[in-house]
């Protein structure tokens, strides 16, 4: 998926995405924002899209979110603002294969349904990882590629449509786990039927 091909499918998503794809995904956006309530501080949430995790983060928290639709964006601005989020930071357009924050930003960086969705997720970990801090946490929900059975044929089905549908059924998790200052802590399935996988990865470096 290129990077035009996010613009175009995410501006025809962000009307309907709360009823569609973000009404099914509630149980990973759930764990992802419990677990980071658990430790205090600050978050950046790449791709947050229509800010359908934002009023779950408690009041402790300070959370920044990026993502590269201007639509989506628009949708999670206009919530922070109706709901008076005060814990929201800021929001901003940017690329998430370019992030415009220091090294060492955040104690914790999350990315939720959106590692299968980004241009050269790679580079977009690489990303994550340099503006999480020394012992900060990753925190990932995203589907994972199956290697078998009914729903790995329908999911490399699928796959040729990624650019249409906005993201690649046949994702596959070795490429978020090859991050080499990123050591994996946690991993499970998510209700519905284990379609979702819920991470946690440490950032190698002192500990807090
Ligand atoms: C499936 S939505 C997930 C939104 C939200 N995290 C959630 O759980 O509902 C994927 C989001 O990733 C964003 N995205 C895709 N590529 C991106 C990039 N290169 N930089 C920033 N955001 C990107 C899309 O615009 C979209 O809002």
């Amino acid at each position: 998926m290129d990077i035009e091909a996010v613009r175009s499918s995410y501006s025809r998503w962000a009307p309907i995405y709360d009823r569609t794809f973000g009404a099914i995904t509630g149980s990973g956006r759930r764990r992802a924002v419990d677990y980071m309530n658990s430790r205090p501080g600050s978050v950046l949430e790449v791709g947050v899209g229509t800010g359908l995790s934002l009023d779950i983060y408690g009041p402790d928290m300070q959370v920044t979110g990026i993502d590269f639709s201007r639509e989506m964006l628009q949708k999670a601005i206009a919530k922070t603002e109706r709901l008076q989020l005060d814990h929201v930071r800021e929001l901003r357009q940017m690329d998430a294969r370019s992030l415009d924050f220091p090294d060492d930003s955040f104690d914790m960086v999350a990315a939720m349904h959106v590692l299968s969705v980004v241009p050269e997720p790679e580079r977009v970990m690489a990303e994550i990882a340099r503006v999480c801090r020394p012992g900060g946490k990753v925190v990932i929900t995203n589907h994972f590629a199956r290697e078998k059975g009914g729903l790995a044929a329908l999911e490399r089905v699928l796959a040729p449509l990624a650019d249409r549908i906005g993201w690649h059924s046949d994702f596959r998790i070795e490429t978020v786990l090859q991050e080499d200052s990123l050591a994996l802590e946690q991993r499970k399935a998510l209700p519905p039927l284990g379609l979702m996988t819920f991470l946690v990865l440490g950032k190698r470096g002192s500990h807090t």
